[in-house]
């Protein structure tokens, strides 16, 4: 198990002192100033050699991104925006950094905007979070009176913060809706190029970056890259913070170390499966946007991107939904998918029209109020939308019906089957008329 001394995050649980003096006897603003010192190219050098890759579902090395940003000042500012929507389905690891631990994540923006060049962060949180955004603010309001941020700031790089808030609309978690959105425009993504890093918020160039991402900058630093990358393995590397929830004894956000096996992470975690691990029936390993790995094949996995890449899913958010024999597996993927038509920006046919064309489809399989065909027509249209659209919430609402027609086929047709002799029953209709 990763040892409390290893834990980025040791208030996850709000269990200490969280005032600015509290975090300054735990370490937390410790050297930031030799840190800031030493420059931008250095703290990208730390970064890229920790190893880190981005918290907020794609997994893409830190490091790289934020050497994206531009080196020469062509007049325009740069920003740093965080990304504190967290609105994937699952996903509760964000929102216990900002309410309970929030200076790391204040710490780790001006670290992060003096590595890009930016004098200016806003951190845009999700619009349900008015706790988590009230701790946020206070935390910032300390660092402010503390000198620790603003413009003059006894790190001598200028650094002004701002909390924006969202008004509840998943897709505005990607990035480029959220700057539309944080610009005071309706929250619909962007086509990429350009990227953010040269054309973002207002234009200028902009890193997005998930709070997780951000938040262990300043304690990889303190403790060195190598700490950080001796956790999990190649191209795996760090502690993560997972989100388990669903059929397990005890449903929890957990700091681990990356690459931690399934079995691992439940038992010592949560308790175990309910009911025992013969029970299992499905992992949503990543957030709803994942295809869902078989009970019996992820008892052994390890919870890394690469390995739940091997599987055809993703780590994703690592917020792990578990699921055990009791659930109806059509009606839980009928959920996810009337969830995605609902948060569908519109923009792109495909996603608009598909998405409530899939959920129509999905809620007459629940039923087994389907044909057999129609289990390969859906998989077809989930393939037409799947990197066909603007933004990966397509993917997105395509990947949990591919999972569950790729491992669960045999219960849809058996749901359709027994439909068919039920409605025969009560002479409403025929095997034919189903089919
Ligand atoms: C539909 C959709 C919703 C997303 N929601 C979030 C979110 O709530 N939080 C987040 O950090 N990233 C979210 N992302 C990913 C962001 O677009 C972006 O990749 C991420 O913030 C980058 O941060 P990272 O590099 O630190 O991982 C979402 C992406 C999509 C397509
Ligand atoms: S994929 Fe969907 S959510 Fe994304 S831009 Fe297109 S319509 Fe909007």
């Amino acid at each position: 198990m990763l040892e409390d001394k290893d834990r980025i995050f040791n208030n996850i649980y709000g269990i200490h002192d969280k005032s600015l003096a509290g975090v300054m006897a735990r370490g937390h603003w410790d050297r930031t100033k030799e840190f800031i010192d030493n420059g931008r190219d250095w703290i990208i050098d730390q970064m890229k050699a920790s190893g880190l890759r981005g918290r907020g579902g794609a997994g893409f090395p830190t490091g790289l991104k934020w050497s994206f940003m531009p080196k020469e000042n062509d007049g325009r500012p740069h920003y740093l925006v965080i990304n504190a929507d967290e609105s994937e389905p699952g996903t509760c690891k964000d929102r216990e950094i900002m309410r309970n631990d929030p200076h790391t994540l204040i710490e780790g923006c001006l670290i992060a905007g003096c590595a890009m060049g930016a004098n200016v962060g806003y951190i845009y949180v999700r619009g349900e979070y008015i706790r988590e955004r009230e701790a946020l603010e206070l935390a910032i309001a300390e660092c402010y009176d503390a000198g620790l941020i603003g413009k003059k700031n006894i790190h001598g790089y200028p650094f002004e913060l701002y909390v924006s808030h969202g008004a509840g609309a998943y897709i505005c978690g990607e990035e480029t809706a959220l700057l539309e959105s944080l610009e005071g425009k309706k929250g619909q993504p962007r086509l990429k190029p350009p990227f953010p890093a040269n054309v973002g918020l207002y234009g200028c160039p902009t890193t997005v970056n998930n709070v997780e991402s951000v938040a262990v900058a300043p304690t990889i630093l303190r403790r060195g890259p190598a700490w950080f990358k001796a956790f999990g393995r190649e191209n795996n590397h760090g502690t993560k913070l997972f989100c388990i929830s669903g059929h397990v004894e005890r449903p929890c956000t957990v700091e681990e170390e990356m690459s931690i096996p399934f079995r691992e992470l439940i038992e010592r975690h949560c308790g175990g499966i309910r009911g025992g691990w013969d029970n299992l029936l499905a992992v949503i390993p990543g957030g709803s946007s994942v295809r869902m790995v078989p009970g019996e094949d992820i008892k052994d996995c390890l919870m890394d991107f690469d390995a739940l890449m091997e599987h055809k899913s993703g780590l994703g958010t690592a917020a792990v939904i578990v699921m055990d024999k009791s659930t109806d597996i059509i009606r839980a993927i009928a959920r996810l998918s009337y969830f995605y038509k609902h948060e569908s920006c519109g923009q792109c046919t495909p996603c608009r029209e598909g998405t409530g064309w899939m959920w129509r489809v999905m809620e007459r399989m629940v039923e087994g109020r389907a044909s057999i065909k129609e289990i390969d027509m859906l998989l077809d249209v989930t393939k037409q939308i799947e990197g066909h659209t603007i933004c990966a919430l397509g993917d997105a609402a395509a990947w949990p019906i591919q999972g569950l027609i790729t491992h669960f086929r045999p219960v849809i047709e058996a749901r359709i089957n027994s439909y068919s002799y039920r409605a025969d029953d009560d002479g409403a209709v025929s095997r034919q008329a189903a089919e």
